[in-house]
């Protein structure tokens, strides 16, 4: 019955669909299958800021003539399309898009783009809200940015504004999960430009340029993607720019006439290029970097060259056409080939013999953790909407399109230029203030007691506390700490609060217990932070233990006015840890010298240490002498702080009850003195026999297997045996021998690698003196208040037996303490622990049941009307937990579930209306591809879901009532 009714709603949608005849697929140009047809994709590569920022590229600088500038393409294009119905244009970035969009007052030209999107001419490919980067994302803001592109092009254009393919033409090698994620959007294909230049040498020879691309190991064909590299990167060929900023031109003007020898040009380059690929189709895409602003010059050149080679096909069985990648897609997909099969990903990428482009999994380590907070931020903000029942998001888009934008292949890379990044930063920053003000609110109505009761406490985030400086609780004497959990399950975290003297007492207001706690000594080097202003001498330590599913716990603090005596420690004491963990440090050169795990018999050989690389590949300790430390023990936590030179340090430390180690990492002003730059990297090394392999995470979601000097499709001769073997590290990298697996986690994206068996690498921080000659033409060298820019990160270290399910451990890890950690928001007050407890709630949890381990409330955000987008995704792969999870949506929301339609990942389709090209592998058969099952569900069975492993399933929930 419920599925009946499913049915007959998506016939009902695709009739809708049918009704519009023009756009998509349906606007393809007709293809004859026995000619060699070439696609003239006409496109434009606009960057969302790079070597200028995003506002600069859309309006135009100073510098240059108002009229170059992205919003000038977009108006040209749409004049030139009005022309020539035949004619065609794809538009990628929604960013942009947007900005003329709703900056547009005149409804008569909004028309026409309406009209010449319906009619196929104007198609939108890619269509997120940046062509993202892959190296260095993380998949939930992936999944983000491309459902708030799909969100405004389908508010503006219904099913015609949804993207068939994607278009990943710049990004600097491509990542698995996003072949995996762009097939859950039910996207037919990707397109990409960017691969090693042996792999697309080998590409060529074999033919095997276009392929199906396994992206999970998890998802069967749900994840199986067509992808396609351009033979060009995104360039026309040579000899057929006809841009303003290029001198090629196609003329049949008598006196001036060239176009027998272009004719013949192009059928030569047609064949040599036909020759690499399967089909009797090839692209050819006509466009570059901020193409079309005058973009007739383009398309009068076009319009000549396609005249031509057409009137000759019968003679040279070559014929042009205006095409778009989705039309290119489709002829493939009619000409029922079987295509080759990839199953691991397009990293690293190199260009050139000596260069990989690996140094961007680490430049601008402090922006690439600025975005992974405001990713944590961004789900905080869209989850209190929902529980605070508001519908009015503007401040909320504000940050949907800043970490949209902060996505973009220039921004969280680090490969645009300074004033560009610090651009970016002001713009997450002005984001992430609105949304606080309103985190702020809504915490304040959650916080009543009663409906209509006035509550005036002002919540505030302290930004700076990852340099330990909080004004707030460096001056006051009392004040609440509302700590918010974003995870949909119960969880517990040490919390340190920068402090200026050992006197406080810490209560619990939800037991109104006093909690234990620590004072820690802030090391010096955080103290000479240049832009520091804090005037803490410690952080004061206690455990918020329990904090409830989508919701908070708070804590009442208070000056005692009585100093407590800290315990000084003798440095013979070598040895840190608790009934789990053991870390020792050598006597003489105080580096980590083992490490002790309860699974273990005995200790594991390990030493940490820092090391740079100057200029190519020999690496320097920082620091040969002894280094400085010292050793703090408590009752709640055990730290050893290690300095190895005025510019590195360290603290590694270990919690009460907790199995695994922390590392907070402190890196810079990096001298340059000498006159070279210095990369930092942290070593780990173990006498574990790994040989050559390690592993590291896809986007922080599926793990992939790396082997030092191998790829593992083509044979490789790798000349630079460092920066070739470094790996994009999103959260977690590991590796193990037939006992151990020692794996690291990170708070941000890094760049890693296992340069000698038995050891681990991240790469902190880089500050550079030269420029590596790509484009930016501006040397990496981040600066604040006239010195070298200071990063501080925190690694998660764990050692475990092989058997013992450790990547569970690791992603339970990465999700509460690196990439969805409770936010602490802080208000002063005159309220002792007992009056703020009578006067306000305490606790709040805004969920119904909390969501077992293995299942990640990956979304909870306002949609249309006062409906909720829902994802739920099990956390894990099917080597680490292959039961399918149960869960009902009655048991997450308190209001009654009224309807719930199940969509495709980026939220722009019903799972029931995908329809996905299916594609022939050549080889099939060795795996079976199979996508996991969708249960159907309805109220006869309180919306109960099934997640298969990895598996995500997006719904749009509306509810009766609206929560709270
Ligand atoms: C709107 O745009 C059209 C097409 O560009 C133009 O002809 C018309 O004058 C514009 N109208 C206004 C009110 O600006
Ligand atoms: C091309 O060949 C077809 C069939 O042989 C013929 O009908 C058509 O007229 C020819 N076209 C041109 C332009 O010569
Ligand atoms: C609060 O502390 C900050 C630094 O932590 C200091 O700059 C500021 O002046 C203090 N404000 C008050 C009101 O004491
Ligand atoms: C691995 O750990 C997870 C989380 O604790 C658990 O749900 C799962 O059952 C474990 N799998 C195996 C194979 O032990
Ligand atoms: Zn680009």
């Amino acid at each position: 019955m419920k599925w009946k009714q499913l049915l007959i709603f998506c016939l009902s949608t695709l009739h809708f669909v049918a009704s519009d005849p023009h756009c998509g697929y349906e606007a393809c140009p007709k293809i004859d299958k026995e000619v060699l047809t070439v696609h003239l994709v006409p496109h434009t590569h606009d960057d969302v800021g790079w070597v200028k920022t995003v506002d600069e590229y859309f309006f135009g600088t100073k510098d240059q003539r108002p009229s170059l500038s992205v919003k000038t393409i977009l108006e040209s294009v749409i004049e030139q399309l009005q022309i020539d119905p035949g004619r065609k244009f794809i538009w990628v970035e929604t960013a942009f898009f947007w900005k003329w969009w709703s900056s547009q007052q005149n409804d008569t030209l909004k028309d026409v783009v309406k009209k010449l999107v319906s009619g196929g001419q104007l198609e939108f490919t890619g269509g997120a809200w940046s062509m993202n980067d892959e190296a260095v994302t993380h998949y939930q803001s992936t999944i983000d940015q491309f459902t708030w592109g799909f969100r405004r092009l389908s508010d503006i254009f219904g099913d015609c504004g949804r993207p068939h393919v994607g278009w990943q033409i710049d990004p600097f090698g491509h990542s698995r999960e996003t072949a995996s994620l762009m097939a859950q959007i039910g996207f037919d294909g990707l397109f990409f430009g960017r691969l090693d230049k042996d792999d697309k040498k080998n590409r060529m020879d074999h033919k095997s340029m276009e392929m199906i691309w396994r992206g999970s190991n998890n998802l069967g064909e749900d994840g199986d993607l067509f992808t396609g590299v351009l033979y060009n990167q995104y360039s026309p060929p040579r000899g057929f720019c006809f841009d303003v900023w290029c001198s090629d031109y196609i003329s049949d003007e008598p006196g001036n006439s060239n176009f027998k020898e272009k004719i013949a040009s192009f059928v030569q380059l047609a064949k040599e290029q036909s020759d690499k690929y399967l089909s009797k189709n090839i692209m050819w895409t006509m466009g570059m970097d901020f193409h079309y602003m005058i973009a007739g010059k383009w398309y009068n050149n076009m319009d000549t060259l396609i005249k031509h080679v057409n009137s000759i096909s019968n003679e040279t069985g070559i014929v042009a056409v205006y095409s778009t990648p989705s039309c290119y897609l489709q002829a493939l997909h009619n000409s029922s080939l079987a295509w080759p099969t990839k199953d691991d990903d397009f990293f690293p990428y190199a260009s050139e013999p000596d260069a990989y482009w690996t140094g961007f999994f680490t430049s601008r380590p402090n922006l690439k953790r600025f975005e992974r907070t405001g990713n944590n931020l961004l789900q905080v903000c869209k989850q209190l909407h929902v529980l605070a029942g508001s519908t009015e998001t503007d401040g909320l888009n504000s940050l949907r399109e800043a970490m949209g934008v902060v996505q973009h292949h220039d921004a969280i890379t680090g490969t645009e230029k300074q004033h560009v990044a610090e651009d970016y930063a002001a713009i997450l920053n002005k984001a992430l203030v609105q949304c606080d003000s309103l985190t702020s609110e809504f915490l304040n109505k959650l916080s009543r007691k009663r409906e209509k009761e006035p509550s005036l406490v002002l919540f505030e985030r302290c930004p700076l506390l990852n340099m330990s400086d909080c004004a707030v609780s460096e001056n006051e004497t009392t004040f609440v700490v509302k700590i918010f959990n974003p995870l949909a399950r119960r969880v517990s975290k040490f919390v340190r609060l920068p402090v200026t003297g050992p006197e406080h007492s810490v209560i619990d207001l939800s037991s109104g217990k006093k909690l234990d706690i620590q004072y820690v000594p802030i090391m010096d080097e955080v103290k000479k932070i240049p832009v520091g202003k804090g005037k803490a001498l410690f952080e004061l330590v206690f455990e918020a233990s329990e904090l409830p599913p989508v919701g908070f716990k708070s804590f009442h603090v208070t000056k005692t006015g009585r100093q407590e005596l800290l315990r000084k420690l003798n440095n013979s004491e070598r040895e840190i840890g608790n009934e789990f963990v053991k870390v020792s440090f050598d006597d003489r050169s105080n580096l980590i010298s083992g490490y002790d795990d309860a699974g273990f018999q005995g200790t594991r050989q390990a030493s940490g240490a820092y090391i740079f690389r100057p200029g190519k590949n020999q690496p320097f300790k920082v620091s040969n002498e002894p280094t400085k430390i010292s050793i703090h023990k408590g009752p709640l936590v055990q730290e050893v702080h290690q300095t190895f030179s005025p510019w590195a340090s360290q603290v590694v430390r270990v919690y009460r009850g907790q199995k695994h180690v922390e590392i907070d990492w402190l890196v810079g002003p990096i001298p340059t003195d000498g006159g070279f730059g210095k990369e930092v990297i942290s070593k780990i090394s173990t006498n574990l026999k790994t040989n050559g392999e390690f592993t590291t995470d896809s986007n922080s979601r599926e793990y992939l297997r790396r082997r030092r000097n191998v790829r593992e499709t083509w044979t490789a001769n790798i000349k630079e045996p460092v920066a070739g073997n470094y790996y994009p590290v999103t959260s977690a990298i590991s590796m193990q021998d037939e006992i151990s697996t020692v794996a690291i986690l990170t708070d941000r994206a890094q760049g890693g690698a296992s340069i000698e068996d038995g050891s681990l690498e991240l790469m902190l921080h880089r500050r550079l003196v030269e420029d590596d000659g790509f484009g930016v033409e501006k040397v990496l060298d981040e600066q604040q208040m006239g010195v070298g820019m200071v990063a501080r990160g925190r690694h998660i270290l764990l050692f475990a037996p092989v058997d013992s399910n450790v990547t569970a451990r690791q992603r339970d890890l990465v999700q509460r303490e690196m990439v969805l950690e409770p936010t602490l928001y802080f208000a002063p007050t005159n309220l002792t622990a007992q009056e703020w407890a009578e006067k306000y709630q305490v606790e709040f949890s805004g969920i119904k049941t909390a969501l077992p381990e293995n299942v990640n409330l990956l979304t909870m955000e306002p949609w249309r009307g006062n409906s909720v987008l829902l994802r739920l995704e099990n956390a894990f792969e099917k080597k680490e937990d292959q039961f399918p999870v149960k869960v009902s949506l009655t048991d997450l929301f308190e209001a009654e579930v009224a309807s719930v339609d199940e969509m495709m990942l980026g939220a722009n389709q019903k799972v029931c209306d995908s329809q996905r090209f299916k594609w022939q592998a050549q080889f099939g058969g060795i795996r079976d591809r199979e996508g996991p099952a969708r249960n159907t569900f309805g109220s006869s069975n309180n919306f109960e879901i099934v997640l298969y492993p990895m598996q995500i399933r997006t719904f749009v929930v509306s509810l009766k009532t609206t929560s709270v």
